[in-house]
């Protein structure tokens, strides 16, 4: 059996990959702020962790329990987010949604290692979006939600390259994986009326979270198939 830890695993994407592995007997961990949300995954079989992921010292923290629960985790699927029409800062001081698109995936990450590197083919996917047309990292004097969205991509790409380069040994795979349009509760933050005119546009074009799902499953398990592959053909006469 293997260990999932899902952020994000209580909605959207995140909630599909969790049910996806709990009905395959896998133990799956799932992080959100909320705990209803928590408690009806709780009822599906996982375990629900209740983390504000937009603080730096609340994902250390919960990074130290699940080091502390959990002597191997296979898979980290990083997908906590939230869009901010406008600006905010958290109670530690942090524009909010680079503290929680950005800094709480580089702490996960890098808090998560030495868990990671206990399992057998370990996987961090990063589930982020696109940080097309580039441009500066800092934060221009005006915000702009979709802005301060396409940076926090940005730095999400930078984030997996630094992994590699600043663990050159490490066998843990770090991947993006951009789901593109995908239907879930991501329009919920919006003020009306571009809620209502996202979500329209959610049903009319984005993809079902379970059309979503195969390719990030692929990139969890491939190693695993090829593995079970390699075996067959070694084995075969
Ligand atoms: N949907 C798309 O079209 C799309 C496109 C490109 C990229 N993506 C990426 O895919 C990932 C999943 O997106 P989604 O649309 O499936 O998301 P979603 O349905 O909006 O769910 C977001 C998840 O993040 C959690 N979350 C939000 N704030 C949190 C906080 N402060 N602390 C802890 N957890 C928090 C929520 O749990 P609680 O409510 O319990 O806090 C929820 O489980 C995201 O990283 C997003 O960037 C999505």
């Amino acid at each position: 059996m293997r260990t999932l830890v899902i952020t994000g695993g209580t909605s959207g994407i995140g909630r599909g990959l969790a049910h996806h592995y709990l009905e395959r007997g896998e133990q799956v961990v799932v992080v959100g702020s909320d705990p209803e949300r928590g408690a009806a995954m709780e009822a599906a079989g996982a375990r629900f962790v209740q983390a504000d992921l937009s603080l730096a010292g609340a994902t250390l923290d919960l990074a130290r329990r699940l080091r502390d629960d959990l002597p191997v985790v296979d898979a980290l699927v990083l997908g906590a987010f939230r869009f901010q029409p406008a600006r905010r800062e958290t109670a530690e001081g942090v524009e909010f949604t680079f503290a929680l698109y950005v800094m709480s995936r580089f702490l996960l990450a890098e808090e998560l290692r030495p868990v990671l590197e206990a399992a057998p083919d370990p996987v961090v996917v990063n589930l982020c979006g696109t940080g097309l047309g580039k441009g500066p990292l800092d934060e221009p004097a005006r915000y702009r939600g979709f802005d301060a969205v396409r940076r926090g991509a940005y730095a999400n790409d930078l984030l997996a390259v630094a992994f590699h380069a600043d663990h050159p040994t490490s066998r843990i795979r770090y991947v993006l994986h951009n789901p593109g349009f995908v239907d879930t509760g991501m329009a919920d933050t919006l003020p009306q009326p571009r809620k209502a005119l996202t979500r329209l546009a959610a049903r009319l074009l984005a993809r079902p979270v379970a059309k979503a799902l195969p390719p990030i499953v692929r990139k969890i398990d491939v190693p695993e198939l090829a593995e079970a592959r390699r075996l067959t053909r070694a084995l075969a006469p």
